[in-house]
């Protein structure tokens, strides 16, 4: 397969690394407005094409898909004319800057039958896979709710709230673990810094199965958390991403309640048993969902992070975004 990259500030060139490294493409074309970006590109690999308008891309034929690693903005009208000219295209996440555009990407790879895939990036990285597997087999038992942590003292955006920025990758995780849409979104937050820019959000999230969640994302925080914790009736877990081993860790811990035999008897029962962290398979997730996109080409196969979760992303986001602008007013999902 040929593939071109377009955009390549900081990410783009992770995901052309990947591509270069893995040996799986024969042609590699790199696309950025910014001559000096495209210099050093082909300073460290010295094979790959250059392009500086990616419009040039839409004419070639022997393109088959293209990576965009563009700002948000220029999310949608590059990936839709890349589709309407027939090319699979893997966007990077946020997918759009609004659900109206997002639904019109899905549509177009519908219509024209390409691929649609969103960078989605935890969704391939193994402690998540790993979560999925513990929930899906049930080992925690049924989620009762999860919880997620993403603040830090980041980089203030100038264009975007901090919801737009941090919270697509815990919605994406969330969506995945659950395998649902969310029912109901509400949110509370505020402009510590800059004027209608919310930097801090506590977002509060219902699932139709009766789960519950409650997303944290902060640009003004002491120190860098990335902690989740999901509590289940039979067993607990934390993931934490700034461990560097042992991310994941299950507690054998739980309260049963217990139907009084006499009257009085004490009715909770409390578990405390092993903290067990499983082992975790190694390998970097750029990789496999580089890889993965490739294979889902080539087979006409669904991606994991395909249009439609990217789109489901999308609209909660709009949905938290929404709230935090209406007094946390709660806003349902259609
Ligand atoms: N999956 C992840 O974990 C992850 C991490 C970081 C960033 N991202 C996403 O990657 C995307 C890019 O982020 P970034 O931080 O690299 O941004 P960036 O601003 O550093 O880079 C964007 C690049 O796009 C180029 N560009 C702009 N207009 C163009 C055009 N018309 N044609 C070709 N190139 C053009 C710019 O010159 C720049 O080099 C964003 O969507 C961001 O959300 C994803």
């Amino acid at each position: 397969m040929n593939i071109a990259v377009i955009g390549l500030g900081y990410w783009g060139p992770n995901l052309l690394r990947n591509l270069y490294e893995s040996q799986t493409t024969e042609k590699l074309i790199a696309c950025d407005l910014d001559e000096t970006k495209l210099q050093r590109i082909k300073l460290k690999y010295p094979t790959v094409e250059i392009e500086s308008d990616y419009q040039k891309l839409l004419r070639r034929d022997d393109i088959d898909a293209a990576i965009v690693a563009t700002p948000v903005s220029l999310h949608f009208p590059i990936a839709h004319a890349l589709l309407e000219a027939g090319k699979h295209v893997f966007v990077e996440k946020p997918m759009t800057q609004n659900s109206q555009e997002a639904e019109k990407l899905v549509e177009t790879a519908e219509k024209n039958n390409r691929v649609l895939m969103v960078g989605h990036t935890f969704e391939y990285s193994p402690p998540v896979l790993k979560i999925k597997e513990l929930i899906d087999s049930k080992e925690l038992g049924d989620v009762y709710y999860i919880s997620m942590s993403r603040v830090n003292l980041g980089l203030h955006q100038k264009d975007v709230s901090v919801i737009w920025d941090l919270a697509p990758h815990d919605f994406s995780m969330l969506f995945y673990w659950l395998n649902q849409q969310p029912k109901r979104i509400s949110a509370m937050g505020k402009d510590c810094v800059q004027k209608n820019i919310p930097d801090v959000a506590f977002i509060n999230i219902e699932f139709p199965d009766g789960c519950i969640a409650n997303m944290q994302v902060s640009w003004l925080a002491p120190s860098k958390l990335r902690r989740t914790a999901i509590v289940g009736n039979k067993k607990m877990l934390v993931y934490d991403d700034t461990e560097n081993i042992e991310k994941v860790k299950i507690y054998d811990k739980g309260v049963e309640y217990k139907d009084p035999e006499t009257f009085g008897e004490y009715q909770l029962s409390y578990r405390s048993g092993d903290i067990i962290s499983p082992y975790i398979q190694n390998f970097e997730p750029l990789r496999r969902e580089m890889n993965h996109f490739i294979e889902c080409c080539q087979n006409g196969k669904k991606p994991i992070s395909d249009g439609r979760s990217g789109l489901r992303v999308i609209k909660a986001l709009e949905a938290a975004e929404k709230s935090l602008r209406n007094n946390s007013q709660v806003v349902e999902i259609a």
